[in-house]
């Protein structure tokens, strides 16, 4: 068990003589404990508890154990079960333990215990929450998963994936939040502050330019900074503003020749200097690579699926500590960073333990992120929501008879009911392949009691063909399983694209359902009626799709990332990685800097499939008024927004900006967005404020944004491309120093 573990650690500490540093008095159960008095701010309460605490005791909050067994190895009985890392309290001060689970869509079930998983509400995947550009949706759906971890025993939620979709082959796309920093930042911020709602410890990650899983461990990302300020970082930053989020995970990969745990400009310089970030930086599992370099760079807390023996804090960072090497000052931060953040998000004050969980009332949080992130991608001739001419209804493929797919990994959570569709290979890490247990199929029958509902299991294009011939619709579920530690192929997998070319020959109104991690690519597009982005819809999503189907509910998604036509219109056609050794370390280059997504495809004048922020609706709605202001100093922008169709409906009306003299990376940029809904004839008008930042250039030698003096243009659209109204102001020269904050919720 890790008792042994921690015995050995605690030996080697004494042996190190690092113990003696500091003056020993064990105060006793029973003696008193001023930074248990929740009237003090957490600082104080910090300070006095370090006081308090002996050498050892403060490295062993720092060293964060495995929730399962290994060999050599044996999880500490007070770890919680199936769960991603435990670290150990300090009972006699009235430390808690650190119980660590993972993430973004609920509480997780690491791989060992897939046999007997614990069983969550699983939210929608991260791209499907971004698709409801609806951060208050957001939120709830992060104080749902929060709830439910805070109920399962667990303090620290390693949720809130805000690394950009830069590269769409990413295999952890539908953990994060698209390829805009704006956005991505509020949807994953708003996430992670629900999370902390429940009084645990949230997080963002992966810290950073985690944007592909190939060679995940050797790769070196390389960018330029001031490029990496304006694109990924900003997402970071956003995010932290939003939720003021107490732990940040580095990630596995380089950055400019550095591991993420040892790179002290992205931890010391970017992240706790500029950006004031007061919480702790935790490494992701096993990405601590030093001892000296990484305590010094900024990591707080090493974690890892290891043994004793391969820690390289807890002895070593004690002996490094006695040699002089990390200073002592380190040291009390590391631990105080740790502490103060136990403190201030209600870890010690509110104890997480066992409790029974509302899975009705959860079910209903994920079902709601469902309906608004479900995104209607064509709809030709209003074949949907099917009507009642649609009599004969052909269901084929991806499963639909019996759930909905869910993504894979450390994150994977399993459902309630168990896995819908047992067997689906890969079978072991990084599967099991999870089917939530809602079959779109029988949800449609019930939604349609008046249509015949027949299926066909898509492995045979021509049988496929001929049920669709048979029928006045024919819908066809794809599936696009994505999980971490690998990448996908663009192109969706095991012949679907030939599945629905057949289907589509045989039926001109055939609708496509994808349930995919992330963007694929869509041949077939012009050749069908309708398309539906479903992603990962999460518990119950089967039931939303056929809603959505139906008209019960009318979609308002809109997509988070670029559809491009083909990997010829990336700015790395071919995926850097595959094929090199594991032990080879390689470089991505991203020379296409801050210009990721939308922003690459109209700085080249691309035209992609289909655009970022597209979406339609079962309504219709017209802007007007545009107007754009300087109130001080903010860009203000106001606009009409009036549902003119026959049905309620939310709209996504997305304000973009750009300078007229070209100077950016891109001619434009996402500067605000809203969603409102509205009643059939209703306007409203809206008022949003462009954050400062996203009318900047970020200059590294100077370490601030600038605005530089002249026209900039407004745009006021339903996506990046289609912009029907547009205005324009001048803009003064402005300077901003880095870590300004714009959009804090404090
Ligand atoms: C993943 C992290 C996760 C951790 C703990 C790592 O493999 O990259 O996202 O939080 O494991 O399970």
């Amino acid at each position: 068990m890790k008792s042994v573990a921690l015995a050995t650690l605690l030996a080697a500490l004494l042996a190190s003589g690092a113990a003696s540093a500091q003056p020993q008095q064990s105060t006793g159960t029973t003696a008193p404990r001023p930074w248990m008095n929740a009237k003090l701010s957490p600082e104080v309460r910090t300070k006095l508890l370090l006081a308090a605490m002996t050498q050892e005791e403060k490295l062993s909050i720092l060293s964060g154990w495995f929730g399962s067994d290994l060999p050599g190895y044996k999880v500490d009985p007070l770890a919680r079960y199936a769960s991603a890392g435990f670290v150990p309290g300090v009972p006699r001060l009235g430390i808690p333990p650190q119980w660590q689970t993972d993430a973004g869509a609920g509480v997780a079930t690491q791989n060992a215990f897939r046999d007997k998983p614990l069983e969550r509400t699983t939210l929608p995947s991260g791209l499907a929450i971004a698709s409801t550009w609806n951060p208050a949706l957001a939120e709830q759906g992060g104080a749902m998963i929060g709830a439910e971890a805070r109920a399962s025993g667990l303090n620290v939620m390693l949720a809130g994936g805000v690394d950009l979709v830069r590269e769409p082959r990413n295999g952890r796309n539908f953990e994060y939040a698209g390829e805009d920093p704006l956005l991505a930042g509020t949807i994953a911020g708003a996430g992670a502050r629900g999370v902390e709602s429940a009084h645990i410890i949230g997080q963002v990650k992966h810290y950073a330019m985690n944007d592909q899983e190939t060679g995940r461990n050797i790769v070196n990302a390389v960018i330029d900074r001031s490029a990496a300020r304006m694109s990924d970082l900003l997402g970071f930053e956003i995010a932290l503003e939003k939720s003021h989020a107490g732990s940040v995970m580095c990630a596995y990969n380089k950055v400019d020749g550095d591991f993420s745990c040892e790179n002290d400009w992205l931890l010391n310089t970017v992240l706790k200097r500029d950006w004031h970030f007061p919480g702790y930086v935790m490494s992701d599992w096993g990405a601590t690579h030093s001892t000296v370099k990484a305590a010094n760079a900024g990591e707080d807390q090493e974690t890892g699926y290891k043994r004793a023996e391969d820690f390289y804090f807890g002895p070593k960072l004690a002996a490094a500590i006695a040699a002089g090497d990390v200073p002592q000052a380190r040291l009390d931060d590391m631990a105080g960073r740790v502490l103060r953040t136990m403190f201030a998000k209600g870890v010690i004050d509110f104890p997480v333990g066992l409790a029974p969980i509302d899975f009705a009332a959860h079910a209903e949080v994920a079902r709601k992120v469902a309906g608004e992130g479900i995104v209607l991608l064509k709809n030709r001739g209003d074949v949907l929501p099917l009507s009642a001419h649609a009599r004969r209804i052909a269901v084929i493929g991806g499963h639909a008879d019996a759930g909905v797919l869910s993504g894979g990994g450390s994150a994977q959570v399993y459902p309630r009911g168990g896995n819908a569709v047992p067997g689906v290979e890969p079978t072991s890490w990084p599967g099991p392949v999870v089917y939530l247990p809602s079959s779109p199929l029988k949800a449609l029958r019930r939604n349609l009691p008046g249509a015949t509902v027949g299926f066909d299991g898509g492995q045979d294009p021509a049988a496929a063909a001929s049920l669709a011939a048979a029928s006045d619709v024919a819908i066809v579920f794809v599936t696009q399983w994505a999980a971490e530690s690998r990448d996908v192929s663009i192109s969706l997998p095991d012949g679907q694209d030939a599945l629905i070319e057949a289907v589509a020959r045989a039926n001109p109104n055939t609708i496509v359902v994808l349930e995919t991690g992330g963007p694929v690519l869509m041949p077939w597009l012009d050749r069908v009626a309708a398309a539906v982005e479903a992603w990962y819809p999460g518990t119950d999503g089967g039931d939303v799709i056929a809603d959505v189907l139906s008209g019960r509910i009318n979609p308002s998604g809109r997509m988070p990332v670029s559809i491009p036509r083909s990997v010829d219109q990336l700015p790395r056609p071919k995926l850097d990685g595959e094929g090199v050794q594991e032990h080879t370390p390689f470089d991505v280059v991203y020379s296409e800097g801050a210009a990721v997504g939308y922003r690459w495809y109209a700085a080249h004048k691309l035209e992609p499939t289909l655009p970022f922020g597209h979406g339609l609706s079962y309504t219709s709605f017209a802007y007007s008024n545009l107007r754009a202001v300087l109130a001080g100093q903010a860009l203000q922008v106001s606009f009409t927004v009036r549902n003119t169709g026959k049905r309620a409906g939310a709209d996504v009306p997305q304000v973009y900006v750009g300078p007229a003299d070209g100077h950016w990376e891109a001619p434009r940029r996402l500067g605000a967005f809203d969603k409102i809904t509205l009643a059939p004839g209703v306007a409203r008008t809206v008022t949003v404020t462009v954050d400062p930042r996203l009318l900047s250039m970020f200059d590294e030698s100077k370490g601030a944004w600038s605005q530089r003096a002249g026209a900039y243009t407004v745009w006021l659209g339903r996506s990046a491309r289609d912009l029907p109204m547009s205005t324009s102001l001048r803009l003064p020269e402005r300077t901003l120093p880095a870590g300004a904050d714009f959009t804090s919720a404090r």
